[in-house]
This record gives structure tokens, C-alpha cells and sequence, in this order.
């Protein structure tokens, strides 16, 4: 299992993707390559629509990687709008300082660096749209907090819900049991949270989005 969708439903889904533009591709590329998670290219053009339709004017992503989503985002964010991301690593924070200048975005992304938990509680304003994609266990304290520091009416995006397919099944290889464990508490928490209207939705590797009431 590393996908959740059959074979042939992956394939035709495919089959109407337009090329993307060169940095993209270098930036896929290049994570396949080094084995550097980044999102599902499936799961960043719904991201995208969302960022289109709700027009956000502050955008937190929690795990930058090597900025791929974080460069989507950006593109595609309005007037002066802006995407601020957090990354723990110090080798992937030196690789997406390389590719968000390369994209021309940095006047609207900022890279914080270091631990999210330790990084949040400073920041101050609220944002619109939060995208939670860091180590799995840490979702559900990360989620607390960002729950503070979420508009009313704002949206949560959380990555990797449905885990490889691992999350709905039986059987689970064992180098995925303690990950899968994490996601399945995480799932029951982000389903009940009060205050927050949510809905896993079966893109990429699944994709959880909540809007605060
Ligand atoms: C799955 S990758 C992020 C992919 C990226 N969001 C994208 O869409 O391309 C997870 C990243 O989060 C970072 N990370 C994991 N846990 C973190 C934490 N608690 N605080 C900050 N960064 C974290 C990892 O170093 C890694 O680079």
C-alpha cells in the first residue's frame, strides 16, 4: 500500500495533469530523488483552489520541507497576502531558502525557523488558513495550537489523514503501526473537535480540513 487509491483510479486521474511549470518539477524532482516528503501534487491543487476560493490574507504552513507547497501557496495568493512557514530541519530550511528565492516569492513567504511548538506561542497575529503537515506525532498538540491561533471562520488543512491507506485498515506493516496509531487518535480528536466543522476528504494521502466556528 503507499497510495490510497487503486492503481487504475491514480493512473486516469493522471492522465489530465498538465505539465507543470520547471521549477515544480525540479522541486518533485528533486524530493524523489533525496527522499524528502513533500505533498502529493494532487493534494497541493486542491490546496490551491481552496487558497483561491477563500482568498486568505495570512497563511501559516507548519513543516516547510523544501518549500514546495509553501511556493504554491504563495503563488496564488492575492495583493498582500502572505504565507508564513515553519521548519525544524536546518538541511531543509538551507534547501527552501534555495528554492523560494529561486521562485521570486519572498516578499511573500516567511521561513521561521525551529520547532513548532516553540516557534507558535510567539507568533502573535491570527491567520486565515493553517496547513498542518509536520512529524505525525505531533499533530495533536500542534493542533492546539493552532486552533488559538485561527480566525473565526478560518480554515485548518492537515495532511496525511488517511495515512497510506494504513489508518482504515486491519493490517498495518509493522514499521507503520506507532505512525498509524498517531493519526488514528488524531483523526477522532480533529472529527470531535468542538467549534471546528470537519471532514476528511480522500485526495492524496487524505486530506482533513476544519473550519473554525
Ligand atoms: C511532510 S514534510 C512537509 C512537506 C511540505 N509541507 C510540503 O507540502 O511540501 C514535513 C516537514 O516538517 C518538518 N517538521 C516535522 N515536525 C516538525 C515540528 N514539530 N516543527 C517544525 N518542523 C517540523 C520536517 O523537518 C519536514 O521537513
Amino acid at each position: 500500500m503507499s497510495g490510497i487509491l487503486i492503481l487504475a483510479q491514480e493512473e486516469y486521474i493522471s492522465s489530465f495533469r498538465k505539465e507543470p511549470d520547471e521549477l515544480i518539477k525540479e522541486m518533485e524532482e528533486y524530493a524523489k530523488e533525496h527522499n524528502i516528503p513533500i505533498l502529493y501534487w494532487q493534494s497541493a491543487e486542491f490546496i490551491e483552489h481552496l487558497v483561491k476560493i477563500k482568498d486568505p490574507k495570512r497563511v501559516l504552513e507548519l513543516g516547510t520541507a523544501i518549500g514546495y507547497t509553501t511556493i504554491r501557496i504563495a503563488r496564488v495568493l492575492k495583493g498582500k497576502s502572505v504565507i508564513h512557514t515553519v521548519e525544524k530541519s536546518q538541511d531543509n530550511i538551507a534547501l527552501a531558502k534555495q528554492f523560494i528565492s529561486k521562485s521570486g516569492m519572498e516578499n511573500k513567504i516567511k521561513l521561521l525557523e525551529g520547532e513548532a511548538v516553540n516557534v507558535m506561542p510567539q507568533l502573535k497575529k491570527k491567520y486565515d488558513l493553517i496547513f498542518l503537515d509536520t512529524d505525525k506525532e505531533d499533530y495533536r498538540r500542534l493542533l492546539d495550537y493552532s486552533l488559538v491561533l485561527l480566525k473565526r471562520g478560518g480554515m485548518i488543512v492537515v495532511d496525511n489523514l488517511l495515512w497510506h491507506g494504513y489508518a482504515a485498515s486491519s493490517s498495518v506493516p509493522e514499521k507503520y503501526k506507532e505512525s498509524t496509531q498517531h493519526i488514528r487518535k488524531f483523526n477522532k480528536i480533529f472529527m470531535k473537535q468542538p467549534n471546528l466543522k470537519s471532514s476528511i476528504i480522500p485526495v492524496g494521502d487524505g486530506l482533513g480540513i476544519g473550519i473554525k466556528e
